[in-house]
């Protein structure tokens, strides 16, 4: 086994983003990916064995008992990236699978350094693994991978726990055409769907009783004070799940509870937010299989299997670029 880190850079980034999200009129926004400081990824682990957040376990279950016959559609050699890996634990089984049948080459792609950190632990002892983790966002980093892979090796692309369904609408269609022209012809897509269901086991998913998930979306301007010398009452924001019946996502906020100004100085913003306006920090869409279809052929992919839980109704689809 080996392990190497690509390490990123980002805090500029960061600040103008922060302040181009809570200048937007009349929806004041937070880009979901900084949800995921180190709090945030041990947060989101904890959200993942949640009895509320079927998520995880759904898709635990679709790899544990279809890994198998997921890798023998793939072609050999092949090469693994990894889009958001987190811990990298449902991975496990794809990547042991591939490895059983030559040496493998892993490249976890993670804006989270700490997220990445698990997943090097989590993985490195797989028999005769490669893995190089990328601290980056996940294009800039598959596109270091593309520049990594030789003329004869085909790349799977995994990007699971429906992490598809944080990019809102179009951004989802936009985001796997980027994705898309990256690959060649023949190369795979392993995309992980969260599909509609009731809007009450939806919402309670998202707003567990423990305040686990409220803990997750209130880190976010724990991390803003900490890292661009803000100064958000924590206290005077409390977390919101709505269900946008229309476009079938699932919304995470912030409101206020009073009228509040607010600095953020590495920013150089000073604003003001009143009682019951919302920052609006996460969406989760929720597919339907007419949906993912439509998306496959939009996108430039060709459908190759899918594997549905219906415990908790999740798909994991296996498109091929074409
Ligand atoms: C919903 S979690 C899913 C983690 C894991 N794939 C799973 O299924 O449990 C999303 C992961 O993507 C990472 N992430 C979010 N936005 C990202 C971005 N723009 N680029 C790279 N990683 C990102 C987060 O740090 C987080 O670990």
């Amino acid at each position: 086994m080996a392990t190497e880190l690509i390490k990123g850079t980002a805090q500029d980034e960061f600040a103008k983003e922060v302040c181009t999200g809570l200048t937007k009129s009349p929806q004041k926004e937070l880009p979901s990916k900084y949800l995921y400081d180190a709090v945030g990824s041990a947060l989101f682990e904890a959200i993942s064995v949640l009895p509320q957040y079927g998520v995880t376990r759904a898709e635990e279950r679709i790899l544990g008992r279809y890994a198998t016959e997921i890798v023998s559609k793939l072609p050999a050699p092949v090469i693994v990236a990894e889009l958001g890996s987190g811990a990298g634990k449902k991975t496990r089984v794809i990547l042991e699978g591939l490895s059983r049948r030559q040496p493998i080459s892993y490249y976890p792609i993670e804006i989270s350094s700490a997220a990445l950190a698990m997943c090097r632990r989590e993985l490195s002892d797989i028999n005769s693994i490669s893995i190089v983790g990328f601290e980056r966002e996940y294009l800039d980093g598959l596109l270091e991978v593309a520049a990594r892979w030789e003329a004869d090796q085909h790349l799977m692309v995994l990007f699971l726990g429906s992490t598809i369904g944080n990019f809102d609408g179009s951004a989802g269609v936009e985001f796997l055409s980027r994705l898309r022209a990256i690959l060649r012809e023949g190369d795979s897509l392993l995309l992980g769907t969260d599909l509609r269901k009731p809007v009450a086991t939806l919402v309670a998913a998202y707003d567990d009783p423990l305040g686990v998930t409220a803990a997750f979306n209130r880190n976010l301007l724990v991390r803003i004070n900490r890292e661009l010398d803000a100064d958000f009452d924590i206290e005077q924001f409390e977390h919101l799940v709505i269900f946008d019946d229309t476009n079938q996502n699932i919304e995470m906020h912030l409101r206020a509870r009073q009228d509040q100004t607010v600095t953020v100085a590495k920013a150089g913003l000073g604003f003001r937010i009143l009682r019951g306006e919302t920052i609006w920090t996460e969406t989760s869409h929720k597919y339907s299989q007419s949906e993912l279809n439509s998306i496959a052929r939009q996108t430039g992919f060709r459908w190759q299997g899918q594997w549905i839980d219906h415990e908790w109704a999740f798909a994991d689809n296996l498109w091929i670029a074409c």
